[in-house]
């Protein structure tokens, strides 16, 4: 069966592009998709590519990918520095989760040093902006092996 990962993006996200280009650059979440999706061709799998601004619906989303998905990279935006049930979520699916962010997150201001969901996330990858995506589909690929 062809693998498969989701790949989650959350709040604000879908004003890639044109939200703070100076932090976040002109690239869009669909040149971000797209990206993945040539990542995904490379390495023989499959994606789910999706975006919420809303908690709830990113809680859902990482429940529904257990027995469809390998694993889950996972850009959560602001809930990083917030969400215990994010961070629960994240502890319950039983699947390896790469924390993503574009920018920086450790040069930035104090808040944003603090992240909930590290400490459950099997590893971090910030600060290349829309090529890190690509980066954590190999590293979570390279991880899961040939365990799924
Ligand atoms: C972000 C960093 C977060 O601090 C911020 O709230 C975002 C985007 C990033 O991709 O750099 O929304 O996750």
């Amino acid at each position: 069966m062809t693998r498969s990962l989701l790949i989650l993006n959350g709040p604000n996200l879908n004003l890639l592009g044109t939200r703070q280009p100076e932090v976040y650059g002109t690239t869009t979440l669909k040149d971000v998709e797209n990206l993945c999706l040539d990542k995904a061709k490379d390495l023989g799998i499959e994606i789910e590519f999706a975006q919420s601004n809303h908690e709830g619906s990113l809680i859902d989303m990482m429940h529904a990918a257990r027995g469809k998905h390998v694993g889950v990279i996972l850009n959560a935006g602001a809930y990083t520095h917030t969400s215990v049930a994010l961070m629960d979520a994240i502890s319950s699916i039983m699947l390896p989760v790469i924390e993503l962010h574009l920018s920086n997150i450790h040069a930035r201001e104090a808040f944003r040093q603090t992240s909930y969901i590290s400490k459950v996330c099997i590893g971090q990858i910030c600060g290349f902006g829309a090529a890190g995506y690509p980066l954590a589909m190999q590293a979570l690929i390279d991880y899961v092996g040939d365990k799924a």
